[in-house]
């Protein structure tokens, strides 16, 4: 029976690059959607960039753009990456749209006329200078615990501890540096604590799997708390109905931008009816792709939001882990924090699909990419045991038999063990095991390659009495082939595409096992996938690496993608084509002579120094990349000049406060710049 099928995957956010990281997600989800449809069920697949919050907000303040300019080149950045490597939504909207405004005050209505939504004062921290509250994790400061320098406003990094960000001890804005007040403002806030009943039988009614219904009866049991859906102006989202300068959470309006997506692909195709999908009575199917860590917004908040709105709630959720890579968290300055665009620049989109599919298994477990394994998996597996097939077998039936099929096939029983498995393999499929789907194909490949093996068509084609034998052989290889690209077809839809060009068959669908080619014709073979280099990996680790030179010591994650620009300027160009700024960017700068007063090695980081500098009225902890260039030792006392108003930035080894500046084209070749004796510690560099 044909099903219909609504999948989303997480909704990307607008503030950073698509890394590998979100494409583990979404290439899952296209498996998945391939797959149905090669099932003859009828799936939409849609999709957006998360658009709202103040991260939005103040990275576009950064870059000199309207948050509007900001998320509409993120948007196009984000679908390019993902049409990159396949991914086939019917639709890519955004949160920041007409459709999501509306379904966004149309469910709180809905909550709201149900008494769901109830109002309370809020204590929070607020920044005088942006003249904004701020966030937990735009506070830093001393864990309350521990006194662990630099912690953010929700945990301590060093020793656990969780707490408010006014626990913080000499707390600062992220933004400003500025001191933070506590200031008190209403909030509105979802009624969750009603839906816990509801929340209990539904986790436990097949929609997540079992290690995740584990984790959520765990909160649950806890006791769950009304959910805070409002946020203060200044604030990049849409405004709460009837509500004074107060905005709707960014999370309350995320997944309800699934709903919108949706609705933006209805009105424009006339394809299917919004209402078929989400109205509470509903028999169609929905289903959502996300990472552990977004489990509490989407299995907790979002069904009981939906029921509690009257709309229908998901069929299942499908929860994956995270991606390490070489056993540890994707990281800047191994290179191993790959953006999907470098990736692209580098290698086949189909190698890194067929790697995760190898990896992904069904459950919320992290995943490990060993660079090594990924070359070596691709090149033996997929290439020299799936595709060398095809290459061996359809040129001697092309040049020796006009490339035409024979009629029968030739081990009927080795054909029925190649088709045995289809049932197995589609339910590994539904059940998101491809791991162990990519298995059975290979075993399977490695029947194949044994027959070919044994009948040797190389030898056949020698001997004239056996031109028999040589066409049923490849003719058999050749079907065997097919059978292999149909079971992968979701896996590798290039791959699928390029083998049906070279059959000259139209779209293979999971059907076609059942009807194996006899006296068709095929055409020439073309090159379908090539072995993959190891040294392409290395220039693709070579170029995601992030390692801070002196004269950068500060980055954030967010502003990645333009620094990544201004570099392939800077190093492509004559200095005379340097873009200007104006003088009032210039003043921008707080420029501060400032003392070294301790330096040390920072373990794990073998290129920074940590540097504790005096600024005349107090003290500042700087990361700085000329480990190379000196001692520890013999930088204590110096003077140097320092970019006072940096915004800290978190980084792997603790917050850094700034920036000292330094000349040269780095590694060794790094100067610190120094001023002369006389200039005191706090002085204006002007
Ligand atoms: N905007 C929210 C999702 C809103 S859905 C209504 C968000 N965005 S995100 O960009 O941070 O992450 C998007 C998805 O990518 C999430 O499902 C997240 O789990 C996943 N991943 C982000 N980094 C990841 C890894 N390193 N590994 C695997 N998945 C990861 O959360
Ligand atoms: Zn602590």
């Amino acid at each position: 029976m044909s099903r219909k099928i609504l999948v989303t995957s997480a909704l990307p956010n607008a503030n950073g690059p698509i890394h590998l990281g979100h494409m583990l997600e979404h290439i899952q989800t296209d498996i998945w959607v391939r797959f149905q449809r090669m099932r003859g069920h009828e799936v939409y697949y849609v999709c957006a960039d998360d658009t709202h919050g103040t991260a939005t907000m103040i990275r576009a303040e950064e870059e000199g753009l309207t948050p509007e300019a900001l998320i509409e080149q993120m948007r196009k950045d984000h679908l390019k990456d993902f049409r990159g490597f396949g991914i086939g939504y019917d639709n890519y909207h955004t949160t920041h749209s007409e459709e999501n405004r509306h379904f966004s005050e149309l469910i709180y209505e809905r909550l709201k006329a149900r008494d769901l939504i109830f109002t309370e004062e809020v204590e929070q921290l607020y920044d005088p200078e942006k003249e904004l509250f701020l966030a937990d994790r735009f506070v830093v400061g001393e864990c309350p615990r521990c006194n662990e320098p630099g912690q953010y406003g929700d945990n301590c990094e060093k020793c656990s501890a969780t707490y408010n960000a006014t626990e913080l001890k000499n707390p600062r804005s992220v933004h400003s540096g500025a001191v933070p007040e506590l200031r008190s403002s209403e909030h509105y806030f979802f009624d969750l604590a009603q839906y816990t009943e509801f929340l209990k039988e539904w986790t436990r009614s097949g929609a997540v799997q079992k290690e995740v219904a584990n984790k959520l009866s765990e909160w649950l049991e806890e006791g769950l708390h009304a959910w805070d859906i409002s946020r203060d102006a200044p604030y990049f989202g849409f405004a709460i109905p009837g509500s004074q300068d107060k905005y709707f959470y960014v999370w309350m309006d995320a997944p309800i931008g699934y709903m919108a997506s949706f609705q933006n692909y209805c009105d424009r195709t006339n394809n299917v009816s919004f209402d078929e999908f989400w109205a509470s009575t509903s028999e169609h199917e929905v289903h959502h792709f996300i990472g552990k860590d977004i489990i509490n917004f989407h299995a907790l908040f979002w069904p009981a939001v939906l029921s509690g709105a009257n709309f229908r709630t998901p069929t299942r959720i499908h929860t994956h882990g995270f991606i390490t890579i070489n056993g540890t968290k994707m990281s800047k300055s191994r290179g191993t924090f790959i953006m999907a665009c470098d990736y692209l620049d580098h290698l086949n989109p189909e190698y890194l699909r067929y790697y995760y599919a190898a990896k992904l298994n069904g459950s919320s477990d992290d995943i490990d990419i060993n660079l090594e394994d990924f070359v070596q998996r691709v090149n033996s597996d997929l290439v020299g045991k799936v595709i060398n097939i095809a290459s061996r077998c359809a040129g001697f039936i092309v040049k020796q038999f006009d490339g035409q099929l024979a009629a029968e096939m030739h081990d009927e029983a080795l054909w029925s063990q190649i088709t045995a498995s289809s049932g197995a393999i589609a339910d590994l499929y539904e059940l998101d095991d491809t791991s162990k789907a990519v298995r059975e194909i290979t075993r399977l490949a490695d029947l194949a390659n044994q027959y070919i093996a044994t009948h040797e068509p190389w030898n056949l084609v020698k001997d004239e009495s056996r031109r028999n034998d040589l066409h049923l052989v490849c003719t058999q290889a050749i079907n065997m082939y097919r059978a292999l690209a149909i079971y992968l077809k979701p896996i590798l839809p290039t791959v699928a595409e390029k083998s049906e060009a070279f059959l000259d068959v139209a779209p293979l669908t999971w059907a076609d096992l059942e009807t194996p080619l006899f006296g068709h014709t095929i055409t020439k073979f073309k090159a379908i996938m090539q072995r993959m280099e190891g040294k392409v990996v290395d220039k693709l680790v070579a170029a995601s690496v992030d390692e801070p030179n002196a004269a950068k010591t500060e980055k954030t994650e967010k502003t990645e993608k333009t620094e990544k620009t201004e570099k392939t300027k800077q190093t492509g160009q004559s200095a005379d084509n340097e873009a200007y700024i104006n003088i009032d960017d210039f003043a921008k700068v707080s420029l501060k002579v400032a003392k070294i007063v301790d330096a040390e090695l920072v373990e794990g980081a073998d290129k920074l120094l940590r540097l504790t500098v005096d600024l005349g009225d107090h003290q500042r902890n700087i990361f700085s990349g000329i480990r190379a260039a000196y001692e520890p030792q013999d930088l204590v006392g110096k003077l140097t000049i320092v970019v006072a108003n940096l915004a800290p930035r978190k980084m792997r080894f603790g917050v850094s406060e700034g920036m000292v500046l330094a000349a040269g084209p780095g590694g060794e070749d790094i100067f610190l710049l120094s001023p002369d004796d006389g200039a005191m510690p706090g002085m204006d560099v002007t």
